[in-house]
């Protein structure tokens, strides 16, 4: 949520500010600006809408500076206007500040700083910062930023440059990413660690409560105590190619022909053994109840988790969505154990849900794409799906590796109880490692799905139905319709149809039912007739020829036959070329889709 970049050194910053927030641009993209030091002071350019707007603007203004800091918007406070986009700057103009992250104590200080004398020029929670910095300035602005963040409350990442400090970033973070690096010469701050994999490789992760100061050539970081600190710089495995579209339409579309080996690499890395060290300080066999934790598409992984696990380790075991369980005083202690799920690993909701069940001394675990995040700092034990970096802002690569670390966990934690024999362990895992294999075998359904979505890409409803496990992959197959595409598209059991959306079923509403020989099928052949009874259009997607469901169904979709375990490998990346081929058709931003940002850093 907002994207963050700083830049100090030789070269022209502009042009490393404004690749970084490019690449950044999936954080938010309703607003963006700049603040460059020049020869004629700090300047500011901002510009309403995406990064190519104000990469025009920059252009026209023949800016051009060694430091600088820019930032890509997710509004929360005030709309997405030209004087609430970051930068904002004080009084003087002097100091420049972007912000990630919300101020909550923001009116109160703000009603503070107009009384004595500060004027904004904003609606923004963060302008109140800058106002701050400006108060506390005595010449070092390492301590009028450590200051001032000490005032404010809530979640933040910022960064500071001042028009008398020609060499020198200040960072702050509490709740949100920051990355920071230094090489010769130069240094280097972001949100994320993908706006500088042009520039590096190894990075200082900042920790809640650090202070940083970039400078060329150094990176000097202190504690929430104010206490220098050694940054260690820890090498990131992604290859900078992999911000790159090589020859796809879309991100999203290299992301799903990714699957194969993401869903591989996460297999192939979790049979080697690091994440089970983690696991072996847990006493398993006292843990009585399995909460998976998580947000978005991750909870649905959760509850493919839920459904492949219950009926393996023999014990309860419920997905929950994080931001409702993280206030609903769950019953959580030792015996309870907590598995937080996250691509970014900075999700708010779920990382606050997984730190107050540690708090509650529930043992946790994550299972996170992004090496080094909070949540991966958090758990006790961090299973990593080895999906690679993902841009679309619709996660998609990191569904299917989820549930791959989620496959093998649930094996792992069923042997660890003695509910699974060394025999049994053995096959399933031999199972799971036909999964890559299965994907690609769907990709190739890509022409079949094209022409399906070339038929309904114009209707505005959809339902999706499936049963069993099948059940959170219709959830997930309709919301990446609805996400990417904007047309409603509902995820529901199939049987709870009967309870309240077959009232929507009429001629010509589309209903994409899931159909696989191991989900109940007669059941789900049931839910079909129920469909074709009200003139449904019926579009199966199925992994058995069965004649009933082709004499039912108007369009069929025939997968590649695989196993119950297997179900989402085949199932999901045919649901995911379909959204993305509606999409495309309708000419959404697939990519960055309206009103969404791929890491949600806010409550
Ligand atoms: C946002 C993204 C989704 C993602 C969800 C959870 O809503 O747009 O794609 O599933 O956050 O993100 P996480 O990083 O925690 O998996």
């Amino acid at each position: 949520m907002c994207g963050i970049v700083g830049y100090v050194g030789p070269q022209k910053a502009e042009e490393i500010l404004l690749s970084g927030l490019s690449r950044l641009e999936y954080r938010g993209y309703d607003s963006a600006g700049v603040a460059l030091l020049t020869p004629d002071g700090l300047r500011l350019v901002r510009q309403v809408g995406k990064i190519a707007n104000l990469v025009q603007a920059v252009q026209r203004a023949g800016l051009t500076g060694h430091l600088g800091i820019g930032h890509t918007r997710w509004a929360t406070h005030g709309l997405p206007t030209e004087e609430n986009a970051h930068p904002h700057t004080d009084c003087t103009g002097r100091i420049a500040l972007v912000h990630n992250g919300i101020i909550e104590n923001h009116r109160e200080l703000r009603a503070e700083l107009v009384a004595r004398g500060h004027r904004f020029q904003s609606q923004t929670d963060t302008e109140v910062l800058v106002h701050l910095v400006e108060e506390h300035y005595r010449g070092d602005l390492v301590e009028a930023v450590r200051r001032a963040v000490a005032r404010a409350v809530g979640a933040y990442a910022v960064a500071v440059v001042h028009a008398d400090h020609p060499e020198e970033i200040v960072a702050a973070r509490q709740g949100s990413p920051l990355v920071a690096t230094a090489r010769p010469a130069e240094g280097f701050l972001a949100s994320d660690v993908p706006a500088l994999l042009p520039y590096a490789r190894a990075f200082y992760f900042l920790e809640d409560g650090e202070v940083a100061q970039v400078r060329p050539g150094s990176l000097r970081v202190w504690d929430r105590h104010g206490r220098p600190k050694e940054p260690v710089l820890r090498e990131v495995p992604w290859d900078p190619l992999s911000a790159e579209k090589a020859g796809f339409r879309h991100f999203m579309e290299k992301e799903i022909h990714e699957q194969p080996r993401a869903v591989a690499d996460t297999l192939r890395s979790e049979l080697s053994t690091p994440w089970e060290e983690g696991l072996s300080g847990l006493d398993l066999s006292r843990v009585e109840h399995i909460y998976l934790v998580a947000c978005g598409t991750s909870y649905h992984a959760a509850l493919v988790a839920e459904y492949l696990w219950e009926p393996l380790l023999g014990l309860p075991v419920s997905a929950e969505i994080a931001s409702e369980f993280r206030y609903k005083n769950p019953a959580l202690g030792p015996t309870t154990l907590v598995v937080a799920i996250s691509q970014s690993g900075e999700t708010i909701d779920t990382l606050m849900a997984a730190r107050g069940a540690k708090e509650r001394g529930a043992p946790l675990l994550a299972v996170v794409n992004v090496v080094g995040s909070a949540l991966a700092r958090e758990a006790q034990a961090v299973l990593y799906t080895r999906a690679g970096l993902e841009i679309g802002v619709a996660a998609t690569k990191t569904f299917t590796a989820q549930i791959a670390a989620l496959a093998l966990l649930g094996l792992w934690l069923a042997r660890a109880r003695g509910a699974l024999t060394e025999e049994e362990l053995r096959q399933a895992k031999e199972e799971l490692s036909r999964a890559p294999r299965l994907v690609e075998e769907v990709l190739q359904l890509g022409p079949r799905l094209e022409a399906l979505a070339q038929k309904f890409y114009t209707y505005p409803n959809f339902l999706y139905l499936g049963r069993g496990l099948l059940y959170p992959l219709a959830l997930e197959g309709a919301l990446k319709l609805k996400e990417i595409s904007y047309i409603h598209a509902e995820g529901y059991a199939a049987g709870e149809m009967k309870h309240g959306p077959i009232a929507l079923i009429h001629e010509g509403m589309p209903v994409v039912v899931l159909y696989s020989a191991d989900e109940l099928p007669e059941k789900v052949v049931a839910n079909m007739q129920e469909v074709r009874a009200r003139r449904g259009i019926l579009l199966a997607f199925a992994d058995a020829p069965d004649p009933e469901v082709e004499e039912l169904a108007d369009h069929i979709v025939l997968l590649p036959r695989s196993s119950r375990r297997l179900l989402p490998f085949t199932f999901t990346p045919a649901l995911q070329l379909f959204a993305y081929h509606v999409a495309r058709l309708k000419g959404t931003d697939v990519d960055q889709p309206r009103n969404l940002a791929k890491t949600v850093t806010v409550e």
